[in-house]
């Protein structure tokens, strides 16, 4: 049984986020998604749209998600991959070369995966105030 992890704010779920779940789950068997809580996104001065108990339920509704953790401090890493006997650790080619994960190199795998073009919450965000839509 191969387990991956993989960490992230899912906000205003996109395909950008339906990808690398779904990539992520191809590289294994068993995915356990870390979803940041609201008060870790303070600490990284975000603020989502949807709290986290929501943002939770719609990772965990999607068929490659086994299990949805908090995420709730940058230095869980190394308990959340004892915990769950990770295998892999996924992240958006956006963390490539970024100490955070490259210090779990010696503990398990490390997979970057390319980012989707274009989509991101931010940009949902702004898209949204500035009255553009997706694609037009
Ligand atoms: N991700 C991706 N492709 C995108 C957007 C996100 O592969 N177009 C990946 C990120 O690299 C990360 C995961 O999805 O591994 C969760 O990213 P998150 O930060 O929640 O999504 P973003 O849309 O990038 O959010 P924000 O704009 O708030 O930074």
């Amino acid at each position: 049984m191969k387990k991956i992890l993989t960490y992230g704010t899912f906000d205003l779920f996109h395909m950008g986020h339906l990808n690398i779940l779904k990539r992520a789950k191809q590289l294994g068997d068993y995915l356990v998604v870390a979803v940041s809580t609201d008060e870790f996104n303070e600490i990284k001065n975000k603020t989502s749209y949807y709290p986290y108990e929501e943002r939770k339920a719609i990772v965990e509704s999607i068929k490659y998600v086994d299990e949805v953790i908090p995420e709730k401090s940058w230095n869980q890493k190394l308990n959340d991959i004892k915990k769950h006997n990770i295998d892999i650790v996924v992240m958006g080619d956006d963390w490539k070369n970024n100490e955070k994960f490259e210090c779990l190199k010696p503990l398990c795998e490390v997979v970057y995966l390319s980012r989707t073009p274009v989509i991101s919450s931010t940009k949902i965000k702004k898209d949204n105030l500035e009255g553009d839509f997706y694609g037009k």
